[in-house]
């Protein structure tokens, strides 16, 4: 099979990873890529918004499958385009990438299939979510509607914080993400992280992470696209899958489908586990950035039939094995994300793959002919190991390989998982 990869980031290297170790690969090409990436794939100078030369690329070298990593394309309608053009293509139509790419949208889904979810309203304008966020009283939460990088959410604990948030959405800050805003009742709990595919039929389940959202030890500083993560999520038990599956995931994917816009590609579901049990906080519609890296180490199965069954709506009767270890990743960031930070800082030696660790790329590239940083998220050093604990110390001894003077990084990732294999 002949594969192409969209992105450029610590997932898509990790996905390029797994992808290049199956026997049904013959070749593959990714864009835009980046230098880690490019040791498994072939990088072709590709405009991913320009669909049109997607395509033309596709049918130029015969590409069998594509693969979509990050959410803008999808949204953009990538997949819609190849799929007109009988492409098979990993990820979901534009239609049912709403799911992320407007929380109204995913809210109004839960609430007519009985989703678990925080209550909610939806506003177009200032007042009226005032007026619901002061009957609601804090803590509360405020949403921008669309995609804001991560950037379009406040957990409010007072009065003032909600309604400077309700400003600042329909002030623009976030362009027209913020036209529309959800306000949202809090959810108390423990966050993980689970994954499914779907070939909008059939689901099948991954696996649980967590991610690490602030900048600082102790969860301190501002939210981040991710320093961290881990694989399985002690809190996601047997128990707690089973709901979520019943609960959430096969009602949304029946609900998709119902719509006319069936759900293929992967479930990211952002769960809070509150006292009742799971409930949605969001849904992503690729791979987690980076959980992805920690699920591909944990993952002993062949990727690419698992996408492209996916892909064609053959999921059913598919299984998928997991080595029994945990798998925990630092993210090594420039100084100064998630604010602005130096680019083409140089990195000098990466610690080589071992058996049980891998440093994926995220945000580097060669610049005469040497390793520099170009983006805030730059490396992800990544280790499997018997437990969460074994793994974090193998990620932490692998990043004193990593010489890079402007790189930091969290020293506590995994702190949760940690503290439980403690007790
Ligand atoms: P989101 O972009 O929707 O994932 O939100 C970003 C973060 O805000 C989540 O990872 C949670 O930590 C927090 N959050 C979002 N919605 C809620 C909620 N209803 N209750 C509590 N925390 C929330
Ligand atoms: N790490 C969070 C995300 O990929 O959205």
């Amino acid at each position: 099979m002949k594969v192409l990869l969209i992105g450029s980031g610590g997932r898509e290297h990790a996905l390029a990873w797994k992808i290049a170790q199956s026997p049904q690969l013959t070749a593959l090409y990714a864009a835009p890529g980046n230098p880690g990436i490019a040791e498994e794939a072939t990088i072709v100078a590709l405009d991913i918004d320009d669909h049109a030369a997607v395509v033309d690329f596709c049918r130029k070298e015969s590409i069998d499958f594509v693969v979509v990593g990050p959410e803008a394309p999808l949204v953009a309608g990538l997949a819609d385009v190849l799929r007109a053009a009988d492409i098979a293509v990993f990820g979901p139509s534009a239609a049912a990438a709403q799911l992320e790419g407007s929380k109204g949208f995913t809210k109004d889904l839960c609430a007519r299939y009985g989703i678990p979810t925080g209550a909610y309203r939806r506003f177009g304008e200032a007042d009226p979510a005032k007026a619901y966020v002061r009957e609601q009283g804090t803590p509360i939460v405020i949403k921008a509607d669309g995609l804001a990088a991560g950037k379009g959410v406040t957990v409010a604990m007072t009065l003032d914080e909600a309604l400077a948030a309700v400003d600042e959405c329909f002030s623009g800050a976030f362009g027209s993400a913020g036209a529309e805003v959800v306000v949202e009742a809090y959810l108390d709990g423990e966050e993980a992280s689970f994954f499914c595919l779907s070939d909008g039929k059939t689901v099948l389940p991954l696996a649980s992470a967590q991610d690490h959202k602030r900048v600082g030890d102790g969860d301190t500083g501002p939210n981040t696209g991710g320093m961290g993560a881990y694989s399985p999520a002690p809190v996601m038990t047997a128990e707690m899958v089973e709901r979520t599956m019943n609960e959430i995931i096969e009602p949304t994917v029946s609900g998709m489908a119902e719509s006319g816009h069936p759900f293929t590609g992967v479930f990211f579901a952002g769960l809070m586990i509150t006292a009742k049990g799971p409930e949605l906080i969001e849904y992503n519609v690729r791979f987690g950035d980076p959980e992805c890296q920690v699920l591909m180490m944990r993952m002993k199965s062949d990727l690419l039939p698992l996408l492209y069954a996916a892909a064609t709506g053959t999921l059913d009767g598919m299984e998928i094995e997991w080595h029994d270890e945990a798998a925990l990743t630092v993210v090594m960031a420039s100084r100064g994300y998630p604010g602005s930070y130096e680019k083409n800082t140089p990195i000098g030696a990466l610690p080589g793959a071992s058996a049980t660790t891998k440093v994926f790329h995220a945000g580097t590239a060669i610049k005469d002919g040497r390793l520099v940083a170009t983006g805030g998220r730059v490396l992800n050093v990544t280790a499997i190991g018997p437990t969460v604990s074994d793994a974090k110390d193998a990620a932490y001894a692998c990043v004193t390989g990593v010489s890079w003077e402007n790189g930091f990084y969290r020293r506590d990732i995994g702190w949760r998982a940690v503290a439980r294999e403690r007790t």
